[in-house]
């Protein structure tokens, strides 16, 4: 490939969530991994239902070090991970001090290897006593969740200056919780679905607000870790999806129409309440396009362990559809499942040549985070899809870069393709 360069400062890393990869937690994903009606699902289906349980996951919550160890010798200055609410908020209103000191120090772990932490306040699970008050669909949800953000905003704000509040909630978790119910799902339906989605945004907008609050006691300017200072910046992130075009014109219709509830749900109403917006892409979706004309049906490729299909290119357009609401754009997860590792460095080349293309036509791209530096634990999907820059062999733990992983370290130190 020719150089094309990325702008200077451009941040290069990885993303990973609390409960794919800790080990060890008690949330309302771990109760219905074990339910005896997840467990029948899946005999019937042919599964054996303890690839599906997350048990210790990668024990990142005790190697953590290993595997900054890890980013950092893959030249990563940036990491995303996220903060377990169960292990915080155990018990309504009771907040663990000792789980709070954990992030602290996974936080400094990250600063002293020169790596800008990007903190997830909620990636998919919610606590026990949450869920059972009827999570996302209790009126009392939002302050439920800002009260806890807020404990973990004071208690982080010195060390982290990019928070995300939810993870791809619009989309994603409300989909697989509500209208399909293949995730932990108490009261299926489409009405149930818009609920989760209003009562979601109006959390985001109060935890945003209430963050903005714990930083008005920090001096502006001040240099929040050693010497460096960083401009504060709350965003939120969602999956989008390619939506291609068709020739028909109600089905170009249609494209719009869907674009605008899965791609743009939250980020066209509330521009006042995000400073960025965080994209996860990973493929194409034809659904809306209900035709057979469709302009790039001769490409299909697919992402096998998954059934996804990569469309590289889509990027570029989902970058620039995102750039009408002016905001800055971190690509907070792009990655391939590809236990071979035959795939990844073309995947990861192709779309960051797409990245680049979006920015050398105007959209503010601030960095772009690879999902997922390990292997991990793959929601419903179980252990099986590995979209890690490194292996985890899950009996020993043992971790193993992956060719492609040298590959992407390259670009993250000369910041070019
Ligand atoms: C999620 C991750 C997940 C990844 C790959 C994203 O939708 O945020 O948690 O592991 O996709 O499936």
């Amino acid at each position: 490939m020719a150089n094309y360069r990325f702008p200077d400062g451009f941040k290069w890393g990885s993303a990973t969530s609390a409960h794919q990869v800790e080990g060890g937690n008690h949330n309302d994903w771990t109760e219905w991994e074990k339910s005896p009606a997840r467990i029948a699902q899946l005999k019937k289906e042919g599964k054996d239902p303890s690839g599906f349980i997350s048990g210790k996951a990668c024990d990142s919550y005790n190697r953590y070090e290993e595997d900054f160890d890890i980013a950092k010798k893959l030249n990563q200055n940036i990491h995303r991970f996220s903060i377990e609410w169960s292990r915080i908020e155990p018990e309504e209103g009771r907040f663990d001090f000792e789980a709070i000191k954990h992030y602290q120090c996974l936080v400094k772990a990250l600063r002293d290897r020169g790596i800008e932490p990007m903190v997830t306040l909620w990636h998919f699970t919610n606590p026990v006593w949450f869920a059972d008050k009827g999570g996302w669909l209790n009126s009392k949800a939002p302050g439920y969740f800002t009260r806890y953000a807020k404990y973990v905003v004071d208690n982080l704000k010195s060390e982290v200056g990019l928070w995300i509040t939810f993870n791809e909630a619009f989309t994603v978790y409300a989909g697989h919780t509500k209208l399909n119910a293949t995730w932990p799902s108490r009261g299926k339906g489409i009405f149930n679905f818009l609920k989760m989605r209003k009562n979601i945004a109006k959390a985001h907008i109060l935890a945003y607000q209430s963050i903005k609050d714990s930083y008005k006691n920090v001096p502006s300017g001040q240099a929040l870790h050693n010497g460096m200072s960083h401009n504060v910046m709350i965003g939120i992130t969602e999956n989008n999806v390619y939506v291609p075009d068709t020739k028909v014109f109600w089905t170009t219709w249609a494209r719009r129409k869907y674009k605008n509830f899965r791609n743009f749900y939250f980020f066209k109403d509330n521009a006042p309440y995000y400073d960025f917006i965080g994209l996860n892409y990973y493929h194409m979706s034809r659904k809306p396009a209900f035709s057979k004309k469709n302009e790039i049906v001769s490409k299909q490729e697919f992402m096998k362990e998954v059934n996804w299909e990569i469309y590289p290119e889509g990027m570029y357009h989902v970058l620039k559809d995102l750039s009408k609401f002016k905001k800055p754009i971190y690509i907070t997860e792009n990655g391939i499942a590809d236990e071979s590792d035959q795939l990844r460095e073309k995947f990861i080349k192709d779309h960051l040549y797409w990245v680049w293309r979006a920015i050398q036509d105007g959209v503010d791209v601030r960095g772009y985070l690879y999902w997922s530096l390990l292997d991990n634990f793959e929601w419903a999907e179980g252990f099986r899809p590995r979209f890690g820059l490194v292996e985890v062999d899950y009996a020993t733990l043992e971790r193993k870069i992956r060719p492609s992983a040298y590959e992407y370290g390259k670009i993250c130190l000369t910041n070019q393709l």
